[in-house]
This record gives structure tokens, C-alpha cells and sequence, in this order.
């Protein structure tokens, strides 16, 4: 009751400081203190705090107990698991990452500087966290524009629909804000933590730079590298990378990667080869040599230690920081548990599945929030929150209030699991269909012009 009193009080202070439109940074941390109340009352109350609605029952606290067994969710560059069958508690993560929530108010400063409809992931909270966006924003509505940077590890052949999320997103970005674009291929990241060899990691990355390409991007604003192609022909980026090792301690990467002395020297020093993107010298074809051009980031939360680590080392070498957008995680199909995973083909919608694939995968393999039977469903209604089917359509449906009377069907039982699934089977077909379609059209040449540094069409 004392803590919920106390998230009461600070609720109405957040919105008072809104209102008096108080200092941004003491808006944030006004919030930040917020997030944190939650999260303890959720530990305590095992409930989801509720304005103007006291914690109810006695028995409650354990709940949450029982229901993640008191552990703290798993969420590092390597691995994704929770007990929670809602998923990654998020707000929970922002508070222990240190970033900041994407509220409302970001939302709507994002449509008003972009001219544009926000895009789904950020009308639904997909994108959910960031750091310094704000600050993004200040610099673009005062004519500075930025970069945006973002990657994929090319473990195998195959990519599943979560890989998509982040370059989706990030082609919106692009074009919205009209601005260029790098994408990194860590196919020595995945050499060195995987039992592959490096001419199958290469290969990967130029059979994913398909797909990626299938997407959308446009090649006049848009350079796609593989580390093991574009270090060695970078003189620029590799100083780059020796700047950021020469800033960071083997204490420091331990702490941060959870890196052991039996750790090859290999693992130990990459990620100063993922943070070296984030400075736009490294570009220099690009950016004309200009290193202060400001770096956005889109990826998954789980990718933050990098970035962490690279804005901690920004300053030092005389660069800025990089701002970044978190995005949740694509959960399995078995559940929020732990995300999509390319190595569990049941685990994933692969972009090569065939229409009868992913039908079969979603009816046999996509956990229900549904109940047992039809009598029950129709008597108590589904849970959503815990629900897969539901929750992919929350990626992939455009339309919000479709997916609000969907959800509110499902809710009351109204709509039963059979029929949400078939939703998101028609849905997820004609999606994968044309992706393949565009990956058909993408020519080895494009992937060349798409790979080989150039000069893209902005002027730095
Ligand atoms: N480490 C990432 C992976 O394994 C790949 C990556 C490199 C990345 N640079 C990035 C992802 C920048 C997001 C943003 O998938």
C-alpha cells in the first residue's frame, strides 16, 4: 500500500513537470524513478500497477515469485530467457539498462518532426526504448542531420521473420528522415563464436545482404559491408576500431560481456569492431572525412552492452555518442519466453517457408492464450497477452483498430484460437510471399553495387 501510495504521488509528479513542461532531464529522471516504483511493486504486489487501483488480495506476493522464481530476466548479446509467459518484463529492463522509455510524448515529437503517421512499431511500443532521441530530433529540426547504423550477425543461411524487425523499422527511419544508412555484417563476429569456418560466415553474410536488400533499402543511400571484406580496405575504419581498444580495459569488456580468461583474444577485442560504425570517419566515402556527424542506432535491447560500452569510449576519442532505439524481442512460436531462434526451425517462420509451412507451423506450434475447450473460451475468453498468435499480429497488422477489436474479441471470446490463428496465417503468407518475390530480384550484381564503398547521394 506505502509503495502504491508512492507511485501515485510520483505519477502526478511526472505529469505535473510534463505539463509545466519542466526541464527535459528532470522529466526524465522523474519517470526513471517511476519505471523503478513499478517495478518493485510488481515484485512485491505480483501485479501490474493500476492507477486508482490498490493492490488487492493477500497472498500476491509470491506470485511473481512463483512465476519467474524470483530471478531476474536473461538478457545479454548471447541469450534471451524469462519464465514469464508475457515475456521480457521491459520496463524492468530500461530501469537496469539505464536508457530511457519511448513514451507518448516521443511518439508524438517523432510524427510532428518527421511529417509522418508514427510507423506500428512505435504506435505499439515494439520500439520501446532509447537513448538520446531527443537529442536526434533538436539537432535535425536545427538542419543537422545524422546516419543511421545498424547490423546482423550471419550465423546461417537461414533468416526468420524477427530478423526483419529491425531493418523494417530502420528503412522507415530512412526513409522518413531521408538520411543515410550502414549496415554491418559481423561475419568475423559469428566466425569467431560459432563452429563455422570463415568462407561459410562470408557466405552468409552476402546470402543475408539479400535479403536485407528484399526489404527495400535504396542503394543510393544505403552501404552494406562485411567486416572481413570492408576492415581490410578501410584505413579509416580500422583506426577506428584500434581507438575504441586502446579506451576500453579487459575489466571493463568482463564486466560488461561477461567475458572469461578462457575467452579466445578474438571475442575479447570485437566488440570494438561493432562500436567502430557508430563514428561516421569511419565512412569516409561518405561523410567527405567528417567525424561528428550524430549515429542512430536501431537494434534489439539485447544488443545495448555494445552500444553501451561504445558511448562510454565516445567522448574519450573525440567523437559523439551514438543514439540509439531499443526494440522488444520476436517471440517463438512456443512463447515469450525466449525469442525466435534461427537454430530451432520449429522455434521460427523462416522467410523461406512455403504458404503451407507457415500454416502448419502456426496451427501446430503457435502457443494459445486460448482455453481447452470451445464452452470454456466462449465462458471465459483468451488471454492475449500470453497468446503468439496474437501478439505476431501486433507486429505485422497494420491496421489499429482491426487489431484492438481483435484484441478485445479474443478477450471476451468472441473470437476463438482456430480463427486468430487463421488471421495470422493470412497475414504472415502473403508477407513471406512477396519478400520472396523481392529476394528473387535481387541480383548478385545489386549486392555488389549495394557492398562496394562508394559515395552515397547526400552531401556531407
Ligand atoms: N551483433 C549483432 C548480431 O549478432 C550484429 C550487429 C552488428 C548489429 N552491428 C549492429 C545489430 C548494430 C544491431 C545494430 O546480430
Amino acid at each position: 500500500m506505502e509503495l502504491y501510495e508512492q507511485l501515485t504521488a510520483q505519477g502526478d509528479k511526472v505529469r505535473s513537470l510534463k505539463t509545466a513542461k519542466a526541464d527535459k532531464a528532470d522529466v526524465d529522471a522523474a519517470i526513471q524513478l517511476l519505471l523503478k516504483l513499478k517495478v518493485d511493486y510488481k515484485e512485491v504486489t505480483g501485479q501490474d500497477y493500476k492507477a486508482g487501483c490498490p493492490p488487492s488480495g493477500t497472498a500476491v506476493s509470491n506470485d511473481r515469485q512463483s512465476e519467474n522464481g524470483g530471478e531476474e530476466d536473461t538478457v545479454d548479446p548471447w541469450n534471451v530467457a524469462t519464465n514469464s509467459a508475457k515475456g521480457v518484463d521491459y520496463d524492468k529492463l530500461i530501469v537496469r539498462f539505464g536508457s530511457s522509455k519511448i513514451d507518448q510524448e516521443l511518439v508524438d515529437r517523432i510524427e510532428k518532426v518527421s511529417g509522418q503517421k508514427p510507423h506500428r512499431f512505435l504506435r505499439r511500443g515494439i520500439f520501446f526504448s532509447h537513448r538520446d532521441m531527443n537529442q536526434v530530433l533538436d539537432a535535425y529540426e536545427k538542419q543537422k542531420s545524422f546516419y543511421l547504423y545498424t547490423g546482423r550477425g550471419p550465423s546461417s543461411q537461414a533468416m526468420h521473420v524477427g530478423h526483419l524487425i529491425p531493418f523494417v523499422f530502420t528503412k522507415w527511419l530512412q526513409d522518413v528522415f531521408d538520411i543515410p544508412l550502414v549496415i554491418q555484417l559481423t561475419d568475423d563476429e559469428k566466425y569467431l563464436w560459432k563452429d563455422l569456418s570463415l568462407e561459410d560466415c562470408h557466405r552468409f553474410a552476402e546470402e543475408n545482404a539479400k535479403d536485407i536488400i528484399a526489404c527495400g533499402f535504396d542503394v543510393n543511400k544505403t552501404f552494406i559491408f562485411s567486416d572481413l571484406d570492408y576492415m581490410g580496405s578501410s584505413p579509416e575504419f580500422y583506426r577506428n576500431v584500434v581507438k575504441v581498444q586502446k579506451h576500453v580495459t579487459f575489466n571493463q569488456v568482463k564486466g560488461i560481456f561477461g567475458f572469461s580468461d578462457s575467452d579466445c583474444i578474438g571475442k575479447i577485442s570485437f566488440p570494438a569492431i561493432q562500436a567502430a560504425p557508430a563514428f561516421s570517419s569511419s565512412f569516409p566515402q561518405i561523410f567527405k572525412g567528417r567525424k561528428d556527424v550524430q549515429c542512430l542506432i536501431p537494434c534489439a535491447i539485447d544488443q545495448d552492452p555494445y552500444f553501451r560500452m561504445t558511448r562510454d569510449v565516445a567522448p574519450r576519442i573525440g567523437y559523439p555518442k551514438p543514439a540509439l532505439l531499443h526494440s522488444t524481442f520476436f517471440p517463438a512460436l512456443q512463447g515469450a519466453q525466449t525469442k525466435m531462434s534461427a537454430s530451432d526451425a520449429n522455434s521460427s517462420i523462416f522467410l523461406t517457408d512455403t504458404p503451407k509451412q507457415i500454416k502448419n507451423k502456426v496451427n501446430k506450434h503457435a502457443f494459445s492464450g486460448g482455453k481447452d475447450t470451445i464452452e470454456e473460451h466462449r465462458e471465459q475468453g483468451g488471454n492475449p497477452d500470453i497468446d503468439v498468435a496474437f501478439m505476431y499480429l501486433t507486429f505485422f497488422m497494420e491496421d489499429d483498430e482491426q487489431l484492438e477489436k481483435i484484441r478485445q474479441d479474443y478477450t471476451s471470446g468472441i473470437l476463438l484460437t482456430g480463427e486468430l490463428k487463421k488471421m495470422l496465417i493470412e497475414t504472415l503468407q502473403p508477407m513471406i510471399t512477396a519478400h520472396q518475390e523481392n529476394r528473387k530480384n535481387v541480383t548478385d550484381e545489386m549486392v555488389k553495387q549495394f557492398m562496394t564503398p562508394r559515395p552515397l547521394n547526400f552531401n556531407f
